[in-house]
């Protein structure tokens, strides 16, 4: 019941907080206060977002896509000039930094600006940092306090500054995120226990 209640305040709150965002798909919660002000934001559904020891930043006149069940945590900022686009089942987790943008030139050169990839399923460790111009591939995991300044494959470990491939990782099939937890995950095999105990008689 307490969770329900919970929830439904967070959902609530979350009609407020991304009032700005200019779609957002059903489910969406908010937890705490962030500052989401990015002026071509859309969300898929169930997006959730965490605001608490750090406060949480989606900013930015650039395009920012991000696709269902995204979870962004405290402290992460996000912050696109150009463009950043987000898969399915994508986790940040506290303190992320992605952006698109160096702001600032290099030996008088115009300033580097590049659009930023995360493919479906990847998991951004604490602190990781991702760089203007990088695709993150599917499925990946970024170690925490990783700065990722190169394109990363799918299904892999990387982890360092900068950030380099640890190994290649393997999931049980149908499995569609590096961010495994036992509530909540939609991953086959506890798919498949949850169906077994439904069909158990009473
Ligand atoms: C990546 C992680 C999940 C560990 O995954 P794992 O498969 O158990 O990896 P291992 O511990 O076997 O490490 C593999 C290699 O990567 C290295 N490595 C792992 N994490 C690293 C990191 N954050 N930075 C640098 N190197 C790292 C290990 O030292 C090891 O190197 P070695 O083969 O030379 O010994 C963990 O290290 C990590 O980053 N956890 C942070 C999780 C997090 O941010 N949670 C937030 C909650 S949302």
């Amino acid at each position: 019941m307490h969770w329900y209640a919970a929830e439904y305040r967070m959902r609530a709150w979350a009609k407020w907080s991304l009032r700005r965002v200019r779609a957002v798909g059903p489910k969406a919660v908010v937890l705490g206060h962030p500052d989401v002000d990015a002026t071509d934001l859309e969300v898929g559904e169930s997006f959730k977002i965490w605001s608490g020891h750090r406060k949480t930043v989606i900013s930015g006149g650039g395009r920012i896509r991000m696709g269902d069940r995204v979870f962004v945590n405290c402290g992460t900022t996000i912050i696109a000039v150009q463009e950043i686009v987000v898969g399915d089942d994508v986790a940040f987790a506290n303190e992320v930094f992605v952006m698109d943008s160096n702001s600032h030139g290099v030996e008088g050169k115009p300033h580097v600006q590049s659009p930023v990839r995360i493919g479906d399923g990847t998991w951004l460790g604490n602190r990781a940092m991702v760089l203007p111009g990088v695709t993150i591939g599917r499925r990946v995991v970024v170690a925490a306090g990783a700065v990722v300044t190169r394109d990363v494959p799918d299904d892999s470990l990387v982890a360092g500054n900068p950030a380099r491939v640890v190994r290649s990782l393997t999931y049980p099939a149908g499995c569609r995120r590096a961010w495994h937890d036992e509530w909540g995950c939609p991953c086959p095999k506890l798919l498949a226990a949850e169906a077994d105990l439904a069909a158990e008689p009473a």
